[in-house]
């Protein structure tokens, strides 16, 4: 969708940094030894964890302050509305199964879009992915191009699908994770490699600076993707989902051209966006 916005996305992108980052040191500073899940969401093995709550509470309290009159969608909290016609999307720890367990690639992600709440619809304005345990911060502002910590990003351009690292990841409900392992038995002979990093937003900014060439996966949330796939647009990839429609819950992929579309064939001849019987997420 492509709607005409009166707005300063610079200043949009610089916010979003400041408020992943600020969250970022607070889960990086107050993460236990030992991390304890505080209860579980769409399947037993879907954590959420004291940490993903106080840092989304911070993110919505500093929105509170600096941008009253937008509205609000996280991924651990009520939507609040606004009156501006603008929505942050929020992912207070992308990766809160890496967080837990201790693997460093977890992420904040803080994104501002304008229209529906809905990444098929639509228009990325800014968003920043701010990796916790590392520093690096990736950033992009519509039209005005992807960083990663004032680096300018650009997307590899694998020359065959063969050669091509691919990242993605699996649900938490087993009905879901059970067709995603059939259809990475047909993607992963015709494959370089997998990668199962643990974090899609972390994935999409990897894509976009060349240290993925592509990128797929089912069931992704409107947090899990807002910051990223703008990361990954900005720096040169293509980001849609299958059979012509936007990224989005039923199938997101991300790579550049002509070798992303081989693997969206692949997808669709493997009936990848099929609804799984049962299946929550
Ligand atoms: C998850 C991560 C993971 C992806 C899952 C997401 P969460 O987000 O992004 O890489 O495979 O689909 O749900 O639950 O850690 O915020
Ligand atoms: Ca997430």
């Amino acid at each position: 969708m492509d709607v005409e916005i009166d707005v300063d996305v610079e200043a949009l992108r610089a916010l979003a940094r400041s408020l992943a980052c600020e969250a970022g040191a607070l889960v990086r500073d107050g993460r236990p030894e030992r991390v304890e899940v505080a209860a579980t969401k769409s399947s037993d093995v879907d954590p959420v964890t004291d940490m993903d709550r106080a840092a989304e509470a911070l993110l919505r309290r500093r929105l509170a302050e600096e941008r009253p009159d937008d509205a609000i969608l996280g991924e651990e909290g009520d939507d609040v509305p606004g009156t501006s016609g603008l929505t942050w999307v929020l992912d207070p720890i992308d990766g809160t199964v890496n967080y837990v367990y201790g693997v460093a690639s977890y992420a904040v992600s803080v994104a501002v879009v304008a229209g529906p709440p809905d990444p098929g619809r639509w228009t990325a304005l800014a968003g920043c992915v701010h990796s916790v345990v590392d520093g690096r911060t990736w950033t992009a502002a519509r039209g005005g191009g992807a960083e990663r910590d004032g680096r300018p990003l650009r997307v590899r351009r694998p020359d065959a699908l063969s050669r091509s690292l691919v990242g993605t990841g699996f649900g938490y409900a087993p009905e879901r994770r059970a067709r995603q392992a059939e259809v990475l038995v047909d993607v992963l002979p015709r494959v370089r490699d997998i990668r199962r990093i643990g974090s899609a937003a972390i994935d999409l900014c990897l894509l976009a600076e060349g240290a993925l060439d592509l990128y797929y996966e089912r069931g992704l949330n409107p947090w899990d993707l807002a910051a990223g796939a703008l990361v990954a647009a900005e720096a040169g990839a293509w980001v849609g989902g299958l059979h012509g429609r936007g990224p989005g819950a039923a199938m997101t992929v991300a790579g550049a051209t002509p070798v992303v579309t081989e693997l969206v064939r692949l997808l669709e001849d493997a009936d990848a966006d099929r609804p799984e019987d049962g299946a929550r997420g």
